[in-house]
C-alpha cells in the first residue's frame, strides 16, 4: 500500500519525538511491504518563525494532498504575546478545522509494566483502558463572538460556547460505534446543571443512544467525572465529551496511566486524519533528547489503524511498545530513582528492534 504522509514536527520536543515515530513507520513499511511517501512541513511556532503564519498555505496544501498527517506538537513561549491568530496554537486549530477532524480519540491505557509510574496505587490503576472521545471543532475553542475589548483596567474578555444538534450527534455516533467494539459503555461528560450547551448535549446523546441498544449510556457532570477518574479509572470505557472538557480530562488520564508522554491521539471525521501525541511542546526539555517518543509512536500506530485500516501493523507497533516497557526501558518521565533513563532516540530504536522481531515472528 502507498502511505502518503505529511509530517509536521512543529515546536519544542515535537521534532524529536516525530523523528522516532517516522523511523518506526519506516520500519513497519519495510517489514510489511508498504511504500512510504513523506513530505515534511512547518506548523506552529516553527512556521511563524519563517513565514509569520502558523499554518502557511504551503503546509495546508501538503496536508490536503496527503492521506494522513502526523504532527509533533505546537506551542512556544516566544509567541506568548502575539495576537491570537499569530500564536502557534492557532495553526493547529485551523488545521483541525480545515481537515474536518471533529472526532478526537485519545486512548489512555495502563501498560502492566509501568503500573508503578502512576501516582495512584497499582491496584487502582491496573487494567485501566479508557477511550476519550473529544469533540474537536466546537465549543469554546471556535465559538463566536470572541474578543478582548475596552480601555486598560476596564477590559472585557468574551468567549462563546456553542453546540448544534448535528455537531453533537456526529460525535456521539463515533463514541457509540467505538463502544460497540469495546466494552459497550459510554459515559457522556457534561455540565448540564449549569450550561445550555450541556443540556442540549445530554438530550441529543440520549436520543442517539437509542440506535445502539447494546451500549449502556450514563451521564456525569465534569467535576464529578474528574473525581471519579482518579478514584476508579478502570471503570471507564468510552468517555464522550465536548472540546474543552476533553482537553482537560485527557491530560488527567495521561497522568493516571503514568505519563502524559504515553498518550496518542487520532483526529478523524474528515477525509484526512490528523495524528498527534497529546503532550504539548514541553519547551523546558526541548532539544535535550530526553522526551518520551512513545506518544508520537503510538500516534503513528493510530494513523495506520484509522487512516489505512492496517490493524496488524498498528498492533505490531503497540505490542513493541508494550514489550520495550516490559524489558525495562524508561524515558526520564517514567524512570524512578535508581533507574537509568534512556534517551528519546534509544527508546525509538528499541521499539524498532522489538517490532522487527515480532514482524518476523508474525
Ligand atoms: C491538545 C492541546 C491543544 C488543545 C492546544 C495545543 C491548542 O492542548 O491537543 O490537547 O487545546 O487542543
Ligand atoms: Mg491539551
Amino acid at each position: 500500500m502507498l502511505l502518503k504522509l505529511c509530517i509536521l514536527p512543529g515546536d519544542g520536543i515535537g521534532p524529536e519525538v516525530t523523528d522516532q515515530a517516522v523511523l518506526v513507520l519506516q520500519a513497519v513499511a519495510i517489514s510489511f511491504g508498504h511504500q512510504l511517501q513523506l513530505q515534511q512541513k512547518n506548523v506552529g511556532g516553527a512556521a511563524l518563525a519563517v513565514a509569520n503564519d502558523p499554518l502557511p498555505p504551503d503546509t495546508l496544501h501538503a496536508c490536503l494532498d496527503s492521506s494522513a498527517v502526523l504532527l509533533g506538537a505546537v506551542g512556544s513561549p516566544a509567541f506568548d504575546k502575539n495576537p491570537n491568530h499569530l500564536r502557534p496554537e492557532a495553526g493547529l486549530l485551523r488545521l483541525r478545522r480545515e481537515l474536518g477532524a471533529y472526532a478526537n480519540l485519545r486512548p489512555a491505557v495502563c501498560f502492566p509494566a509501568i503500573e508503578d509510574c502512576s501516582p495512584l496505587r497499582a491496584e487502582v490503576v491496573r487494567g485501566t483502558d479508557i477511550m476519550i472521545v473529544r469533540e474537536l471543532l466546537g465549543g469554546l475553542y471556535f465559538g463566536e463572538p470572541r474578543s478582548i475589548t475596552g480601555a486598560p483596567g476596564q477590559r472585557l474578555a468574551i468567549n462563546t460556547m456553542t453546540y448544534s444538534e448535528p455537531e453533537i450527534e456526529r460525535i456521539a455516533r463515533v463514541a457509540f460505534e467505538l463502544a460497540a467494539k469495546r466494552r459497550n459503555r459510554v459515559l457522556s461528560v457534561d455540565k448540564a446543571n449549569v450550561l445550555e450547551c450541556s443540556r442540549l448535549w445530554r438530550e441529543v446523546v440520549t436520543r442517539c443512544a437509542k440506535d445502539f441498544p447494546d451500549v449502556q449510556l450514563s451521564h456525569m457532570y465534569v467535576d464529578s467525572a474528574a473525581m471519579s477518574l482518579v478514584q476508579h479509572p478502570k471503570e471507564f470505557d468510552v468517555v464522550l465529551t465536548e472540546n474543552m472538557f476533553g482537553d482537560i480530562l485527557s491530560d488527567q488520564a495521561g497522568a493516571i496511566v503514568g505519563s502524559l508522554g504515553l498518550l496518542a491521539s487520532a483526529s478523524i471525521g474528515g477525509k484526512i486524519g490528523l495524528y498527534e501525541p497529546v503532550h504539548g511542546s514541553a519547551p523546558s526539555i526541548a532539544g535535550n533528547g530526553i522526551a518520551n517518543p512513545l506518544g508520537a509512536i503510538l500516534s503513528a500506530a493510530m494513523l495506520l489503524r484509522y487512516s489505512f485500516q492496517l490493524e496488524r501493523e498498528a498492533a505490531c507497533i503497540e505490542n513493541a511498545v508494550s514489550y520495550v516497557l516490559e524489558k525495562g526501558a524508561r524515558t526520564s518521565d517514567l524512570a524512578h530513582a535508581g533507574q537509568t533513563p534512556v534517551s528519546t532516540s534509544e527508546m525509538g530504536r528499541k521499539v524498532v528492534e522489538a517490532m522487527k522481531l515480532s514482524a518476523v515472528a508474525a
